[in-house]
């Protein structure tokens, strides 16, 4: 198949969390299984530039509309991990990806509303002939019915849409006069079964465009997938995808075990495998000595969290969690860094309370290379999230040997089964898990796991080792999203004919 994914983010050039990574993951896996698989990008200004290989631009500009006018695209085509990317650089005089971040700007709805149709005007434009076009979250969830209204027509027929929400929780909502300026219908879109919203009759909410103008709809987990289909869980869509229900499926993410892997991992201190786990220990004193943390026991379990501190991940329990370590005896290293000013400053005033601590560390920023270290050195891996379309950290934990305590939500839910779970296979249990969300749950977690670490090292380097040899690549996953892409060209071309 020829397949084409537009998204917002791509690992590691432009990663803002686990988006990136599922783009470059299940685009390497599809890859692999020989089909034609391309990106769309936009050109950002502040993405990893010495990651990206013979970037080059085109000598073609692609013109695409917006606002009444055409503006001109500029292209840029490079490789990233063994990948073709193409890269968007709208020539537009807001300098839309010219921000030195890749969201949060004020006008995101303009920004990724304009890429998603010089996106579609660049399929066109050069000829392409995909069988699926893949897009990803809200940012690029305007492809669907741009696709439908201005692209099929005009020849690019041939094409089947996936639409994947990674996240319910950001639908990317606007005033629907907004949504004119990529050139789509206010008047026909702006109706409650197609992109109106939900709750707020003069907005129109992309995401619900995206579930009903696509051809295949998932989301990253079997249990979000139900999650969102009720009224809790749904944020306002649950309605609208119980009635597409037909189409929309819950596909576990895998993790790309390639970039994710001990025995090969570059920004490691000392490559280790499940059957020589002293490399573990030796990273762990590494990053002692390199946090400044003590390192008088070797045996003291280090708590690793690495996540984006937003309310979904539960911050007021990973907070908790950083304290009831300390009471326990063991060890803290957090990374992490938060979008929402009053949690980045709550943060910050732990991590300067706890400064020249010799147990807990709390480092307040986004850094590839010091959260494979700490995959590496830790021992507990703490996800305490309040809901989590899929999770990718405690895939990524398990296979550095750092067992992981989750809350039952979502893909956790679907990855992570406790120790101590009798109606579970005992070949599948893994790590720890709680299901109320609060500090009583975590305690119950994180209490056992100390308990299993402390006093039966046999049974814990063994749950070590099954979890370094789990399987969390993308195949499975892989082979789900190929049987969704070739059912729907073959029902395309039943119609067809
Ligand atoms: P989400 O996409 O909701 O942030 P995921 O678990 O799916 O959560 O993916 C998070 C990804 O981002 C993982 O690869 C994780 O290692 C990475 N990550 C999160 N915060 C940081 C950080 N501060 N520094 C480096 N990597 C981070
Ligand atoms: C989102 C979700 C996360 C998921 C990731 C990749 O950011 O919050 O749970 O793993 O997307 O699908």
């Amino acid at each position: 198949l020829s397949i084409i994914h537009i998204a917002a983010e791509m690992a590691p050039v432009a990663k803002v969390g686990g988006l990136g990574d599922v783009v470059t993951g299940l685009c390497k896996a599809l890859q692999k299984r020989g089909h034609l698989v391309e990106i769309v990008l936009p050109k950002y200004d502040c993405m990893q530039y010495d990651r990206i290989h013979n970037l080059r631009a085109l000598d073609v500009v692609v013109e695409s509309y917006f606002d009444g006018k055409l503006y001109k695209n500029k292209i840029w085509v490079g490789t990233v991990e063994g990948l073709p990317v193409y890269f968007i650089e709208p020539q537009h005089p807001e300098k839309f990806f010219w921000r030195g971040q890749f969201y949060g700007e004020h006008d995101d709805f303009r920004r990724f509303s304009l890429f998603s149709r010089a996106a579609l005007e660049l399929l066109l434009q050069s000829g392409k002939k995909p069988d699926i076009i893949h897009c990803h979250d809200w940012q690029t969830a305007f492809v669907a019915p741009l696709y439908w209204d201005l692209y099929a027509p005009k020849g690019l027929n041939s094409a089947r849409i996936c639409f994947t929400c990674h996240n319910f929780e950001y639908q990317g909502t606007a005033p629907a006069s907004e949504l004119a300026s990529c050139g789509l219908d206010v008047h026909q879109l702006n109706r409650p079964d197609r992109m109106q919203d939900n709750s707020a009759h003069d907005r129109v909410n992309p995401v619900k465009g995206a579930v009903v103008f696509s051809n295949i709809v998932t989301t990253v987990s079997p249990t979000y997938a139900q999650e969102v289909r009720t009224a809790e869980g749904g944020k306002g869509l649950h309605s609208t995808l119980n009635f597409h229900s037909k189409k929309f499926v819950g596909i576990l993410n895998g993790i790309d075990t390639d970039a994710w892997n001990p025995a090969t991992d570059t920004f490691l201190k000392v490559q280790y495998n499940v059957n020589d786990l002293q490399g573990k220990t030796e990273n762990k004193i590494a990053l002692r000595k390199f946090l400044g943390l003590s390192n008088a026991d070797v045996r003291q379990p280090m708590v690793g969290c690495i996540t984006r501190l937003v309310p979904q991940k539960g911050v007021h329990l990973i907070r908790h969690a950083i304290y009831r370590t300390l009471e326990l005896g063991g060890q803290f290293v957090l990374l992490g860094s938060s979008p929402v000013a009053h949690i980045q400053r709550e943060f910050e005033g732990i991590a300067n309370h706890f400064v020249n601590h010799h147990h807990i560390r709390l480092i307040l920023k986004y850094d590839e290379s010091l959260s494979h270290s700490i995959f590496a050195a830790s021992d507990i891996f703490i996800i305490p999230s309040i809901f989590e379309p899929c999770g990718l950290t405690q895939m990524i934990a398990m296979r550095y040997g750092s067992i992981p305590i989750v809350r039952k939500t979502g893909g956790l839910n679907d990855s992570v089964f406790d120790v101590d779970d009798d109606t579970v296979p005992p070949q599948f249990r893994n790590g720890f898990t709680f299901s109320t969300p609060d500090e009583h749950g975590v305690n119950s977690a994180l209490d056992r796991a100390f308990n299993y670490y402390r006093n039966n090292t046999e049974v814990w380097q063994q749950l070590v080792q099954k979890d370094m040899s789990m399987d969390f690549s993308w195949e499975l996953s892989t082979s789900q999203y190929e049987e969704l892409y070739l059912k729907s060209v073959a029902r395309a071309r039943v119609a067809a004919n």
